[in-house]
């Protein structure tokens, strides 16, 4: 029996490689990519199990294509597939580089797009396939001052959740991960931002959650009460004051910021 095999996109770094070491601790090979070979290429030696390392930028326009050719290149077969790469953009939108705005478009959405829609079809002529795509808390309401990466998320939920139901009854399923703030490269980015240590979730807890949401074949997984108290909370609010909370807390965040 050929053991399972998951491909793990942004394999180089935080939930990501967690996610690695949790689906080799439970038997499968891993095809793992990412930008950074050298990292891959470190955790791959960590693991006890077969591994291949792609590297590549997902967010150029050729990028899911290669990963897609050296896949097909090793004739290997995809049980699961790990949608996890992603960037984030914590500027006003107008004051971000434009580039910069695409480059997160490109990456967290159109590639995740393409490798679904390419590993996906393959799942369903086989009648098997799990498919994990990390959202976020951001994916459930607006969010001023990430206006970018909140939409960009929102997409990702909202996609998982239509094609959870066209894929109803294939054998295929479709999960979306949505984590809070977690303790993360990305963390970096909105570290300015004063959030209490305490409140970052533990990159391994998160993409325990993640696996198990997967092979459970749940839709939506949020970890951690805190995060689904907030997104439980937003799902009953009217979207003009959600909205409203957020553009001030964005702009008292940037008072804080010029005051330092
Ligand atoms: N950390 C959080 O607070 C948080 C909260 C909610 C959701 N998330 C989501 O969780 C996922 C993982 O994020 P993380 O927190 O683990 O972030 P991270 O530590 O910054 O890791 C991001 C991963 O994405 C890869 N990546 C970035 N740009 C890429 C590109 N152009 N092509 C290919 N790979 C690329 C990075 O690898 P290279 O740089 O080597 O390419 C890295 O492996 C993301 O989708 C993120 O939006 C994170």
């Amino acid at each position: 029996m050929p053991r399972p095999v998951a491909l793990i996109t942004g394999a180089s770094a935080g939930i990501g490689v967690e996610l690695a070491r949790i689906f080799a601790a439970h038997g499968y090979d891993l095809i793992l990519a990412a930008r950074r070979e050298d990292r891959l290429q470190a955790l791959a030696a960590e693991l006890d199990t077969t591994v291949l390392c792609v590297p590549v930028d997902l967010a150029k326009a050729k990028g899911p294509q290669k990963l897609m050719d050296a896949v097909a290149e090793h004739k290997i077969r995809i049980d699961v597939l790990v949608n996890n790469a992603g960037v984030i953009s914590t500027e006003l939108m107008l004051e971000a580089k434009g580039y910069a705005l695409t480059n997160l478009v490109n990456l967290n959405c159109r590639s995740l797009m393409e490798l679904t829609h390419h590993f996906g079809r393959k799942m369903v002529d086989r009648g098997y396939g799990r498919i994990l795509n990390v959202a976020s808390v951001a994916s459930f309401q607006p969010v001023p001052g990430m206006a970018v990466y909140a939409a960009s998320k929102a997409f990702v939920l909202s996609l998982t959740e239509s094609l959870s139901e066209e894929l109803r009854g294939t054998g295929v399923t479709v999960t979306a991960l949505c984590p809070g703030p977690t303790r993360t490269e990305m963390a970096d980015a909105f570290a300015d931002l004063e959030m209490a240590e305490w409140f970052l979730a533990d990159p391994k807890s998160v993409a325990r959650e993640g696996f198990d949401a997967l092979r459970s074949g749940q839709v939506i997984r949020v970890p951690g009460l805190a995060n689904q108290a907030m997104v439980n909370w937003a799902n009953y609010q009217p979207r003009w004051l959600l909205r409203t909370l957020g553009g001030l807390a964005s702009r008292s965040a940037a008072l804080f910021r010029q005051r330092e």
